[in-house]
């Protein structure tokens, strides 16, 4: 351990590479534990506007390679391409992978997937003769909660990642992950593990489309603008606005287990460093609290920040049927939907001066996380026992890491 430490963190998604980074850079666990850093992104980042902690003595180098497709070539040729773009790539010693492409057809979804992957570790097992671990993050998909309803009686426990039915494992690419470290690592000198989170919550400087967080942000920021609230506005309106819960009853009401991106950080970092009791292929369920929580509970909290009063939904309708399928909205609602809404004002954010706020959104994500609120009917949440047996840090408020974000998202102008 010590100076020597090199992470490479592969991320296609902005969220978590950016928390990551971010705390690796802190510096977490400690000034020396890391002495570099190695971001590799697909989408762009620019380094003055990446809000990350600036140069420092106790800081660790940080090189950022973004623009960086992993999908063409084999491990041989990407090998080839790190060993050219990474200064001193053969000091790597934990790599944090955290590359999720979506693709449209499913069966190539999977394979795009495993090939990315497996190209990383069989470039690595050529250049990195150091390499201690291997963290990457799975999701509560590979609980089967794809599945209208869910697949097992919550809370969720780690065993469960195993006792899929086969035909929905089939379409779990984490469970091809594993089979392809079980195989890789015999005989070498590293281990690996992964983290399964559900709900992530955190920033980025340019969107995400899978940051839940950004989007309900973005609809508060503007209804709260359209109703005269909040920054851009006269505030002088002293009477309450209320802001409906973006879904219906059943959805609001089911129990779930949020992590904010800083916390799911910290423990790939601190597992990647107790090789000991965090290695060996095993899987850890990730929160920030295990006490689950519900929608409809922290909204009224969020809107808050916002000056709004959040109350429960105004849907009635496709309340307990579990019809709808994982990312499905009913077809007609209520309400705008917050990414309905966001397309009919979002030029409020461009007049404000805030042009980030449109181009650096959660752009294709938006009709998924609409959906948030109508499929995720049925109760997921996760026990955190096993992580707990680790000795990684306790329990946080749920909606700490939700306004951390938001307080993120105005300094970076995403929000008014
Ligand atoms: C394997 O890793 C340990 C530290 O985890 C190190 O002490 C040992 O020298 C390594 N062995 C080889 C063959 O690299
Ligand atoms: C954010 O991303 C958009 C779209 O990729 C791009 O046009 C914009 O320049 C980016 N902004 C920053 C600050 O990186
Ligand atoms: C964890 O969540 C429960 C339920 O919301 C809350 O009472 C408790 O204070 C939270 N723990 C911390 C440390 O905030």
């Amino acid at each position: 351990m010590g100076e020597s430490n090199h992470a490479i963190v592969f991320g296609a998604s902005g969220l978590i590479v950016w928390a990551l980074v971010n705390q690796l850079l802190s510096p977490y666990p400690s000034a020396g534990t890391f002495s570099k850093v190695t971001a590799i992104t697909n989408r762009p980042i620019i380094l003055s506007e990446s809000h990350w902690p600036e140069p420092a003595s106790n800081r660790p180098d940080l090189q950022l390679i973004s623009g960086f497709d992993l999908r063409h070539g084999d491990g041989a040729t990407l090998a080839e391409t790190l060993k050219r773009a990474v200064r001193d790539v053969e000091s790597v010693t934990h790599i944090y992978y955290l590359v999720f492409t979506a693709v449209e057809d499913d069966t190539e979804e999977f394979a795009t997937n495993l090939r990315m992957f497996k190209n990383v570790i069989d470039a690595h097992g050529l250049i990195s003769p150091n390499l201690r671990f291997v963290a990457f993050t799975g999701g509560t998909r590979g609980y089967g909660i794809y599945t209208p309803g869910g697949t097992f009686t919550p809370p969720l426990t780690e065993d469960m990642a195993n006792k899929l039915p086969i035909e929905t494992a089939d379409t779990v690419v984490y469970t091809a992950y594993r089979k392809l470290l079980h195989a890789k690592n015999k005989g070498k000198n590293w281990t690996w593990c992964e983290v399964c989170p559900d709900a992530i919550i955190g920033f980025t400087p340019n969107g995400s489309q899978f940051s839940l967080a950004l989007h309900w942000a973005q609809y508060l920021s503007l209804w709260a603008y359209n109703n005269g609230i909040g920054p851009g506005t006269s505030g002088l309106r002293t009477t309450a606005v209320q802001v409906p819960f973006p879904g219906n009853v059943a959805s609001a009401n089911s129990l779930f287990s949020p992590v904010s991106s800083s916390t799911l950080a910290r423990f790939m970092i601190y597992a990647s460093l107790h090789p000991e009791t965090c290695g060996g292929g095993q899987l850890f369920n990730i929160a920030d609290n295990q006490t689950a929580c519900k929608y409809g509970e922290i909204w009224p909290r969020l809107a808050s920040w916002f000056g709004l009063v959040g109350v429960g939904p105004v849907e009635d309708s496709q309340a307990l049927d579990n019809t709808l399928k994982a990312g499905e909205l009913p077809e007609t609602t209520e309400l705008l939907t917050p990414g309905e809404y966001f397309a009919e004002h979002k030029d409020i954010f461009a007049e404000l001066g805030r042009a980030n706020a449109v181009n650096g959104g959660v752009g294709a994500g938006r009709r998924q996380l609409d959906s948030v609120g109508y499929w995720l009917t049925f109760d997921r949440q996760l026990s955190l026992e096993k992580l707990r047996g680790t000795g990684f840090e306790g329990d946080r408020d749920h909606v700490q890491g939700w306004l951390e974000s938001f307080e993120m998202f105005r300094k970076a102008g995403l929000i008014l």
